[in-house]
């Protein structure tokens, strides 16, 4: 089973890993039949699973049960959960509480949003045995400082600032940082400034790993195409094409068939 001992080794072997987002115990299950490399219980559960229309809405409870249904689920794959919205802006105390609560809900790992001004809480995690994955770049939960999803690190200056997050993230203990929404080029120059394995979700082929939503991946929403983003399954037409035919074969009194009633 991968761990992050693998992460570390991975790196240093040249050889990639590969993450998707798990949120329920179904998509656990066949997660954990597959040869991807780890799960990310993410805070975007808050918009795929519930509808909101940002990860700011996720909250501590969603995110334990979702955690505990995934692992229950994918039990031989390494889980890492998303410490949701402000969680780290309360004290290092609320934010070990809530830390705790992810890893008894079965997490192995904890991802935190942001570098510098999450520092503190990030060493007293490390500190306390329990490994922690950074994100910059895009960060969904400050959507609303951001403005949008906007590609981050264009100008000069801020991919100067990322550089430098990435690396107060590797001195602070992180496992791995996630680098989200930025160019391609300064994908690749932070990957090379930090010895920890980077994993992009956009920000281009140069990344020591790969994360996407796995509703994305199957193609669920077909409405939902961001140039990042490969497709590798149409499930939308798929799910819709199985209701269509079962309810005309409601209609069409075609089912239930005798084989499939009880004599
Ligand atoms: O919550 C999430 O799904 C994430 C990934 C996009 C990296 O943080």
């Amino acid at each position: 089973m991968v761990n992050v001992h693998t992460f570390a080794k991975r790196k240093q072997e040249n050889r990639k890993i590969s993450m998707v987002t798990c949120y329920d115990f179904w998509s656990a299950k066949i997660i954990n039949e597959s040869n991807l490399d780890c799960i990310l219980v993410g805070d975007s559960l808050a918009v795929v699973m519930h509808g909101y229309d940002s990860t700011v809405h996720a909250t501590l409870s969603m995110m334990e049960m979702h955690v505990a249904a995934v692992v229950r689920g994918a039990p031989d794959k390494f889980v890492i959960a998303d410490l949701p919205f402000l969680s780290c802006s309360k004290g290092i105390n609320r934010a070990i509480d809530a830390v705790q609560a992810l890893i008894q809900a079965g997490a192995s790992a904890v991802k935190i949003e942001g570098a510098s001004h999450q520092i503190d809480v990030i060493n007293r995690v490390v500190e306390a045995g329990v490994p922690v994955m950074g994100h910059i770049g895009l960060t969904p939960q400050s959507i609303h400082k951001i403005g949008g999803h906007l590609v981050q690190g264009k100008e000069a200056s801020e991919a100067k600032k990322l550089i430098d997050d990435a690396i107060l993230l590797e001195r602070a203990g992180c496992f791995g940082v996630v680098l989200e929404c930025i160019p391609s080029k300064l994908g690749e120059c932070i990957s090379q400034s930090v010895k920890v394995p980077t994993i992009g979700i956009g920000a281009g082929l140069h990344t020591d790993g790969q994360v996407l939503v796995l509703h994305d991946i199957i193609g669920v929403d077909p409405a939902f195409s961001p140039k990042f983003l490969r497709k590798y399954a149409n499930t939308n037409e798929l799910i819709t094409h199985a209701l269509d035919k079962f309810h005309d074969d409601v209609m069409s009194e075609c089912f239930p068939a005798p084989m499939e009633s009880y004599k």
